[in-house]
């Protein structure tokens, strides 16, 4: 076998160089010495080869694992001056992550999402655009006033009714920023999952102070009482007019607004203009009950109502969801 291959090499030798004979070796190093460039040429290929890999391999590479080890926290977000269309977005948040080196994001565009299972594409609802980010160990990104399209209103929808009445949720958030590692620029996969309270149902409202009135208000409001929705969370949401049906029990009393609502983190004390069907004001039985420790009060929400639009995002969960029980004279 290999006897028949050199026989081979010996031939077209043979047949190739007729002139004079060298060594191997010798002509070699004669090619060598003539082609010098091309091997200065491909060693510098080399080396740039390496130096593009540190920038375009590594750099990503490294850039890539700091982001995905980074964490984000969300501090707080309003959702003001709500439409069906459109709302005023402002958010808060603090970022922490390793920078092995000084950088900085370009301005970006944030995707929100709520988490989806295994397998399902998450829809986006809503956009959140941030400026220029230098990259710190930690990042403060707050964001305030900006107005938001509503970009899917089924999703949307499934938001705002976490939001109203989950005691927790998750929030998808994405983007592809570009960082920027002197003047070398490249994309990288933004993707986090934060926690956030939810409202709760408002659940632990408390009634004060009903006072009824000896004459009715022009609206037709015949008894105000002070109350406090709690809310645990760290939505600032407004609401507008919130209008809700009351009963004790079977009983309907009637129904009550609390106007141009904004709901802060915390407890919100309110006034409420509360329509009691006349009739029950003549019953001193009723009239006595309201002076009554510990009265279970149902609140059932009707509408909502913001600018002269109802706002189906907020009407429609409230209304939804199961009763909230209010506690009249809380002791
Ligand atoms: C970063 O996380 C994403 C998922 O969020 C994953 O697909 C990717 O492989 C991770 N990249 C690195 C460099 O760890
Ligand atoms: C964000 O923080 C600023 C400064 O503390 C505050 O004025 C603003 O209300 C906060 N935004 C939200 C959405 O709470
Ligand atoms: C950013 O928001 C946080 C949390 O609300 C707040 O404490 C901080 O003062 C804000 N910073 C700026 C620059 O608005
Ligand atoms: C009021 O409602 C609470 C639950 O929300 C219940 O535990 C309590 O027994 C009720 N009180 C009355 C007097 O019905
Ligand atoms: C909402 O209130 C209006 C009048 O205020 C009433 O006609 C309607 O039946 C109420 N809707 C519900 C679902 O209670």
């Amino acid at each position: 076998m290999s006897d028949k291959s050199e026989q081979k090499v010996e031939t077209i030798e043979n047949a190739g160089v007729t002139e004079f004979r060298e060594t191997r070796g010798q002509r070699v190093k004669r090619h060598c010495v003539r082609r010098w460039w091309i091997y200065l040429i491909a060693t510098l290929l080399v080396i740039l080869a390496v130096v593009l890999g540190i920038i375009f391999g590594i750099i990503p590479k490294i850039a890539q694992d700091s982001v995905n080890d980074s964490t984000l926290q969300v501090d707080a977000i309003a959702i003001t001056n709500p439409s069906n269309e459109r709302f005023t977005l402002s958010m808060n948040s603090t970022a922490h992550s390793h920078a092995p080196v000084s950088a900085h994001f370009s301005p970006q565009t944030f995707e929100m999402y709520l988490p989806t299972t295994e397998g399902e594409q998450p829809v986006t609802f809503m956009t959140l655009s941030v400026g220029r980010l230098d990259i710190k160990d930690t990042l403060t990104i707050n964001v305030s006033d900006v107005v938001t399209e509503i970009l899917d209103k089924t999703a949307y929808d499934e938001f705002s009714t976490q939001v109203l009445n989950n005691e927790k949720l998750s929030l998808g958030i994405r983007s592809n920023p570009e960082v920027n590692v002197g003047s070398i620029k490249f994309k990288v996969d933004y993707q986090k999952t934060v926690e956030l309270m939810g409202l709760n149902g408002l659940k632990g409202i408390e009634l004060y102070n009903p006072e009824i009135l000896d004459e009715p208000l022009e609206d037709g409001t015949n008894m105000i009482t002070d109350g406090m929705i709690p809310n645990p969370s760290s939505f600032t949401l407004q609401v507008g007019d919130l209008t809700v049906d009351i009963a004790v029990g079977p009983q309907k009393l009637g129904w009550s607004v609390v106007k141009d609502l904004t709901l802060y983190p915390g407890d919100n004390k309110v006034k409420i203009y509360n329509h009691i069907t006349p009739a029950l004001l003549d019953v001193p039985i009723f009239v006595a009950s309201l002076q009554a420790p510990n009265t279970n009060i149902t609140l059932t929400a009707n509408s909502t109502v913001f600018n002269g639009e109802h706002i189906s995002w907020l009407e429609k969960p409230l209304h939804d969801a199961p009763p909230v029980i209010a506690v009249l004279n809380p002791q």
